[in-house]
């Protein structure tokens, strides 16, 4: 059997009144591919915004492979092993496809001879760093079948690039559990088909997936594992196919 590798529990976040996660506990077993779906406003994003230390919970507990951690900043998160794309893509417009990656590298090649010290004077150790980041950052946009378009400016890319750009810089912090939400919003189906081969692919290197996805096409061939959220409370968990037919997740997207 797969171990646990993250295990949320309990989380509880309010925006003044409004109560955005109400006792959430959600878990993502090691290699799985787990679903996060509900109606508009369930609080989806808030959870993910919370688990990758965009948003404090004001209470909830947080592990990944059996480790505690805190998601008190986004940096803790991504060392800890999390990384994340966005609904509304969040990249460097003007900056290339390229830069977006090597930024998202940066994040966890910071060392001493690459401080402050070292991007002045270039010393040895900075270039060496800086050879390794492009590197691995081209390997990245490799991967995700935008090498040719490494010095385009983000903007200039399709819709369907970018979103594999924000992909591939996600990688960049080689996570254990990458959270992608909506990666395929706004994709035609051609795009939405790449995007399920590239996701499985990173899935087979061993990178686990939690989705929150509105295409139901998509998430169920995707996903053995759904959470239905709804109002900020978990109603649901299981196969595709129990939760299809679960029919307080019916009544949810009917809006009963
Ligand atoms: N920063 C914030 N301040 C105040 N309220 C917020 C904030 N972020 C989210 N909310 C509210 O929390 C609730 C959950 O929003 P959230 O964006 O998490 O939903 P969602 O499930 O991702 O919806 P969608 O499917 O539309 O993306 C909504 O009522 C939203 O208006
Ligand atoms: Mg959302």
């Amino acid at each position: 059997m797969d171990s646990t590798l993250l295990e949320v529990k309990n989380v509880n976040k309010k925006f003044g009144g409004l109560v955005a996660l109400d006792g959430v506990s959600i878990d993502v077993k090691s290699k799985g591919i787990v679903g996060l779906i509900g109606p508009n406003g369930a609080g989806k994003t808030t959870l993910f915004n919370v688990i990758t230390g965009f948003t404090l919970p004001d209470s909830g507990t947080f592990s990944l492979n059996n480790k505690s951690y805190f998601p008190g900043s986004i940096h803790k998160v991504n060392r800890a092993g999390i990384s994340r794309t966005f609904q509304n893509i969040r990249l460097f417009s003007k900056m290339s496809a390229l830069e977006n990656v090597m930024v998202g590298r940066h994040h966890i090649t910071k060392s001493i001879s690459t401080g402050v010290f070292g991007c002045l004077f270039k010393t040895k150790k900075f270039k060496k760093n800086e050879k390794e980041i492009r590197e691995k950052s081209l390997q990245l946009l490799e991967l995700v079948q935008i090498r040719d378009k490494a010095d385009f400016p983000a903007s200039n890319l399709s819709y369907g690039d970018q979103r594999r750009l924000e992909i591939a810089r996600a990688l960049a912090t080689e996570p254990k559990l990458l959270a992608l939400d909506e990666p395929a919003a706004g994709m035609n189906p051609k795009e939405k088909e790449d995007l399920k081969r590239l996701l499985l692919k990173l899935n087979s290197m061993s990178i686990s997936l939690l989705l929150i996805e509105h295409d139901v096409k998509l998430i169920m061939s995707l996903c053995k594992d759904l959470f239905v959220l709804d109002r900020g409370k978990i109603i649901s968990r299981g196969s595709p196919e129990s939760v299809q037919k679960d029919s307080g997740v019916i009544d949810a997207y009917l809006g009963k």
